[in-house]
C-alpha cells in the first residue's frame, strides 16, 4: 500500500491550480443517467472516487469516454439499473444513482452504503423523498429497491439538511409528473452547480442555493456540456497548508465566492487573503492565532474543513474550541495529530486544541479523506519526517496531491 513521506519545515510558496470539485462532479456525472443523449463534462478531477463512479455507470450500460479532464457519458443503452455492494461500499456517493435511475428507468436496485469511519450516515431521507413521490421503496438483503411507472411531483421536507439527499431528490424530480418542492434543502454551491447542469439539459429548476427548491418535471432531458466548478475544499486545504508553513501562495482556477466562512477564519488566524476573479492569494503571519469554529451546513463553516483547521490550531498561539455538529465521529485525526505532539482534548463533539510551538514527525495512519489532509498539513510543519499510511483515502479526493505540494516547495514523496 502506498504511503506518503513528508519532510517538514518548508515554507510553501508559489502558485498552484485547483482542480474541479469532487463533490460537484459525483452528482453531476450521475445526472447523465437522466437522458439518452450524450452529455459532456469538463474540469472533471482525476480521482479514485470518479473512477469508481465511472466503473459503476459503465456496468449499468452507460457509454463512458474520458479524455483528460473531459468525460462524455451516453446512457442510451442503460440496461442494468443496479448498483452492487462491491462498488457502493467503497464510495458512499454511489447512492446518487438512485434518484436518476428511478426517474429514468422506473426501477432501481442500489446497495445500502452502510456506515463509514465518520458516522452512521443513513439514507432514510433519500428513501422518504422518493416514497413521497410515489415510488414503492423496500430495503431487502442490504439493497434499496425502488419502482414506480413514473414519479409524481410532491412537496418534500427533509428532517435535516442533507447534501446528497437534496441532490438525489432534485435529480429524480426533473422527470417527475408535475411540480416538486424540496423544503429544508441543502444550499451548498455543489447543489447550484448540479442545478445549472440539469437546467442546461432541459430541466426546469428554481431556488437552487436557497432552502426551497422548485422543480417542474419535464418529459425528457437532452444532451449538454457542463464545466464542473472548482473544488472549494481542495482550495481550503491548500490555504491551510500555506498558512501553517508561514507561506505565501496563489491558488488559481478557483473562487473565493464559496469560501467566506473558511477565509474569515484564516483572516482571524492572522493571514492576509486577497481574492482575485479566478484566484486567491494568501500570505501567512509568522505565528498563527488559534481560531474557534463550529461546523454547520453551508454557508456556515464546512465539516469537510474541520480536520485541516484542527491541524492549523495545533501550532497556533492560544487555545481553540472546535465543535463538530454534522458527523458524530469526525475527530479520528485527533489521536494521530497527538502522535505528532499536538495537545488536543476531546469531549463529545467538542475538541479543545492548545497550540504548541512545534510538532514532531512520526508515523501516522490516515483514517478518512479529510483526516488524511490534516495529517499532511501537520506533517508539513513537523520537525523531521512524517510517514502517512493508508493514503488511498487521499487519492479518493485530492488530485495529484504530492505533485501540487512539491510545486509549492514541500518535500513530499510517495512510497509504494
Ligand atoms: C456530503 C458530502 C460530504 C460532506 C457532507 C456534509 C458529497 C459527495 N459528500 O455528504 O463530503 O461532508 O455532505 O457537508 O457531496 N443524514 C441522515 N439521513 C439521510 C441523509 C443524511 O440522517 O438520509 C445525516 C447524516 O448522517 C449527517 C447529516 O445528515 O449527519 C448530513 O449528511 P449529508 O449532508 O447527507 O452528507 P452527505 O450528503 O453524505
Amino acid at each position: 500500500m502506498d504511503m506518503l513521506l513528508i519532510e517538514g519545515g518548508c515554507r510553501l510558496s508559489g502558485e498552484v491550480a485547483i482542480s474541479g470539485a469532487k463533490n460537484a462532479a459525483l452528482p453531476i456525472l450521475c445526472a447523465a443517467l437522466l437522458t439518452a443523449e450524450p452529455v459532456t463534462f469538463t474540469n472533471v478531477p482525476q480521482l479514485k472516487d470518479i473512477g469508481t463512479l465511472l466503473a459503476l455507470l459503465r456496468q449499468m450500460g452507460v457509454k463512458v469516454s474520458v479524455e483528460g479532464g473531459a468525460v462524455t457519458l451516453e446512457a442510451s443503452g442503460l440496461n442494468n439499473p443496479v448498483a452492487p455492494y462491491e462498488m457502493v461500499k467503497t464510495m458512499r456517493a454511489s447512492i446518487l444513482v438512485l434518484g436518476p435511475l428511478v426517474a429514468r428507468c422506473g426501477e432501481a436496485r442500489v446497495s445500502l452504503p452502510g456506515g463509514c469511519a465518520i458516522g452512521a450516515r443513513p439514507v432514510d431521507q433519500h428513501i422518504k423523498g422518493l416514497q413521497a413521490m410515489g415510488a414503492e421503496v423496500t430495503v431487502e438483503h442490504g439493497y434499496v429497491r425502488a419502482c414506480v411507472p413514473r414519479l409524481t411531483g410532491a412537496r418534500l421536507f427533509t428532517d435535516m439538511v442533507t447534501v446528497t439527499g437534496t441532490e438525489n431528490l432534485m435529480m429524480a424530480a426533473c422527470l417527475a409528473d408535475g411540480e416538486t418542492v424540496i423544503e429544508n434543502a441543502a444550499r451548498e454551491p455543489e447543489i447550484v452547480d448540479l442545478a445549472n447542469c440539469l437546467v442546461a439539459m432541459g430541466a426546469r429548476i428554481s431556488g437552487a442555493g436557497t432552502d426551497v427548491i422548485r422543480i417542474q418535471g419535464v418529459e425528457r432531458l437532452h444532451g449538454a456540456t457542463h464545466r464542473i466548478m472548482p473544488d472549494r475544499i481542495e482550495t481550503g486545504t491548500y490555504l491551510c497548508a500555506a498558512a501553517v508553513t508561514g507561506g505565501e501562495v496563489r491558488l488559481t482556477g478557483t473562487s473565493a465566492a464559496y469560501l467566506d466562512a473558511v477565509i474569515d477564519k484564516l483572516m482571524d488566524a492572522g493571514c492576509e487573503v486577497v481574492t482575485e476573479r479566478d484566484a486567491i492569494r494568501l500570505t501567512a503571519p509568522e505565528r498563527l492565532q488559534a481560531v474557534n469554529l463550529r461546523t454547520s451546513p453551508y454557508p456556515a463553516f464546512p465539516t469537510d474543513m474541520q480536520a485541516q483547521f484542527m491541524a492549523l490550531n495545533c501550532v497556533a498561539s492560544g487555545v481553540a474550541m472546535i465543535r463538530e455538529t454534522i458527523f458524530e465521529n469526525r475527530f479520528m485525526h485527533a489521536v494521530e495529530l497527538q502522535r505528532l505532539g499536538a495537545d488536543i482534548r476531546i469531549d463529545g463533539n467538542t475538541a479543545v486544541v492548545k497550540g504548541v510551538e512545534r510538532l514532531q514527525g512520526a508515523g501516522v495512519m490516515a483514517t478518512d479523506l479529510r483526516a488524511s489532509a490534516s495529517l499532511v498539513i501537520a506533517g508539513l510543519i513537523a520537525d523531521g519526517e512524517t510517514r502517512i499510511e493508508r493514503i488511498y483515502h487521499l487519492d479518493r479526493g485530492y488530485e495529484r496531491l504530492e505533485e501540487k505540494l512539491a510545486a509549492l516547495g514541500a518535500r513530499v514523496r510517495r512510497l509504494n
